[in-house]
Parts: C-alpha cells; sequence; structure tokens
C-alpha cells in the first residue's frame, strides 16, 4: 500500500494503477476507521482494480465552535486497517497540501443544503463539497463511495457531480450499526457510557417510525413528533432536528405517499449524533 502525502504522490499512484487498466474506487474519509469505512473501502476492493483512500479532516466543513480540534486521529491505526482490507493508496495530505496560502475557490450546491445539517451546521457543505470536488479532481476515480448515514451529504454529492458533469459514478452504502442498533460514527467516541446507552433511543425511535408506517401511518406530522417525543423523553438527549423531507430530493412533505427521509440530529453530551432511515409506502 502506497501512502501519498502530496497532490503529486497520489496523481503519480494513480496512473500507475490506470495505465495497468484499473478502475479507480475511491473513498473520501476523515479517518478513524471503523466498520462503515471498512464496509466501503471492501465494496471498491470487490469492484475495482485499484482503491484509494482519503484520509483528511478538512477544516473547511467545520464551523468556529464545532470539533476541529477534538476530532479523534490516528493515522497508524487507520493505515493497518486500510492495509489489511487490501487498499492500494492512501492520500493523507497536510491542510497546507489542500488549502495552500491565497486558496479562494469554493464549489456550492444550493437547495440540498438549505435544510437538516445545513441549518444547523452554516457553511457545512460547503466545506464538503468544495474537499470533495478537490478530492475528485486530485484522484479522477471512476467511482467514489459514500455512506447513508450521512444520507444529505450523499445527495448534495450526487448533485455536485451531476450538475457539474464529474466523470464518475457515486454509490452510496447503507449504514453500518453497532449489534445494539447505533450507528457507527467516529464521534461515538465522545460519548460516556450512560450516553452511550442513551443513544439507544435514535435507532429505537427511528425503527417505531418505520414500524408505524407499516401499520399505515402516513401523516407526517404525526410521524414527526412521535419520534420526536420519544427522543425527548430521554434526559441526555438535546434535540437539534427531527424532520421528514421526500427521498432522494429533500422536498417537504405533509403525507407519504413514496419515499421518505427521516432525519435527525441529536447532541448527547459532547456529541452531535446523526442517523436516518428511509421510510417506504
Ligand atoms: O463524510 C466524511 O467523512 C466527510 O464529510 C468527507 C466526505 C470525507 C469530506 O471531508
Amino acid at each position: 500500500m502506497e501512502v501519498c502525502r502530496t497532490v503529486g504522490e497520489v496523481r503519480a499512484a494513480v496512473r500507475r494503477h490506470r495505465e495497468r487498466g484499473a478502475k479507480i474506487g475511491f473513498v473520501p474519509t476523515m479517518g478513524y476507521f471503523h466498520e462503515g469505512h471498512l464496509s466501503l473501502m471492501r465494496r471498491a476492493r470487490a469492484e475495482c482494480g485499484a482503491v484509494v483512500v482519503s484520509i483528511f479532516v478538512n477544516p473547511l466543513q467545520f464551523g468556529p465552535r464545532e470539533d476541529l480540534a477534538e476530532y479523534p486521529r490516528d493515522l497508524e491505526r487507520d493505515l493497518r486497517m486500510a492495509r489489511e482490507v487490501g487498499v492500494d493508496v492512501v492520500f493523507t495530505p497536510a491542510d497546507e497540501e489542500m488549502y495552500p496560502p491565497g486558496y479562494c475557490t469554493y464549489v456550492e450546491v444550493l437547495g440540498l443544503t438549505e435544510k437538516l445539517c445545513g441549518l444547523s451546521r452554516p457553511g457545512h457543505f460547503r466545506g464538503v463539497t468544495t474537499v470533495v470536488a478537490k478530492l475528485f479532481n486530485i484522484v479522477q476515480p471512476d467511482v467514489a463511495y459514500f455512506g447513508q448515514k450521512d444520507a444529505q451529504q450523499a445527495v448534495v454529492i450526487q448533485r455536485m457531480v451531476r450538475d457539474l458533469n464529474m466523470p464518475l459514478e457515486v454509490v452510496v452504502l447503507p449504514t453500518v450499526r453497532e449489534a445494539d442498533g447505533l450507528a457507527m460514527s467516529s464521534r461515538n467516541v465522545y460519548l460516556s457510557p450512560e450516553e452511550r446507552q442513551a443513544a439507544l433511543v435514535i435507532p429505537r425511535s427511528l425503527a417505531r417510525a418505520v414500524e408505524a408506517v407499516k401499520g399505515g401511518e402516513r401523516n407526517v406530522a404525526v410521524l414527526r413528533e412521535m419520534v420526536r417525543g420519544m427522543i425527548a423523553a430521554e434526559p441526555r438527549a438535546q434535540i437539534d432536528y427531527v424532520e421528514i423531507y421526500g427521498w432522494p430530493d429533500l422536498e417537504p412533505l405533509t403525507v407519504l405517499t413514496d419515499r421518505a427521509l427521516l432525519a435527525v440530529a441529536v447532541r448527547f453530551g459532547r456529541a452531535r449524533l446523526i442517523d436516518n432511515v428511509v421510510l417506504e409506502v
């Protein structure tokens, strides 16, 4: 496995794989790997001749009062895990490699980013689309893999790729959960044992909504209040949002007729957790 620190190094590494006819699969990450990341890498490994993974904690997608400084990092462990799943190239640039002095170009997707996490984290998606567009330009993959846990991010990136005619396919893979249902996230390390236990109200409330839809409930306000009520009853939970939008267009809904995204963001102490489920009628 090659570990590249500069744009020049990763471009040369990818070129060598392309010259031998390999399809390039790319998994962009911020590191501190868990099974969710590994599932994306394994899928890329199964589908592509070469697998490239980026590890970059992108300062541009963190707000001034967010957790950039504390965001968990363990490069040695990440490299070991990447090697074990058969990754070919890891790109782990320094901040100045991605944003040299004088950097002033940004990519922004409107509309889709003006709700859910876009409201509670102003500038977040601008940071995500800017870094992902840069990474796509640097690596020039044939396929890029993202997780459904960041559902809004996935649709925003798909829209950017479509709108800017970027020549790659975006594949979105299911959320990977712990045995008790909690969605895997690098930020789960912030949870105390008590908060970790309390956070199970998230998967429980999403599951309850799925059951209610199966049972015939179609009223979006009723479903939203049901989930909100369950989470609010947990004293350690501080709700950021509980919302239901059409999937995958994220249009507002009052009645479920087709597929809808039930998405939540909830704080437990220092950890802001997001999770979602697609409700199918
Ligand atoms: O999902 C993430 O880890 C990040 O938002 C991404 C896509 C790697 C961009 O920094």
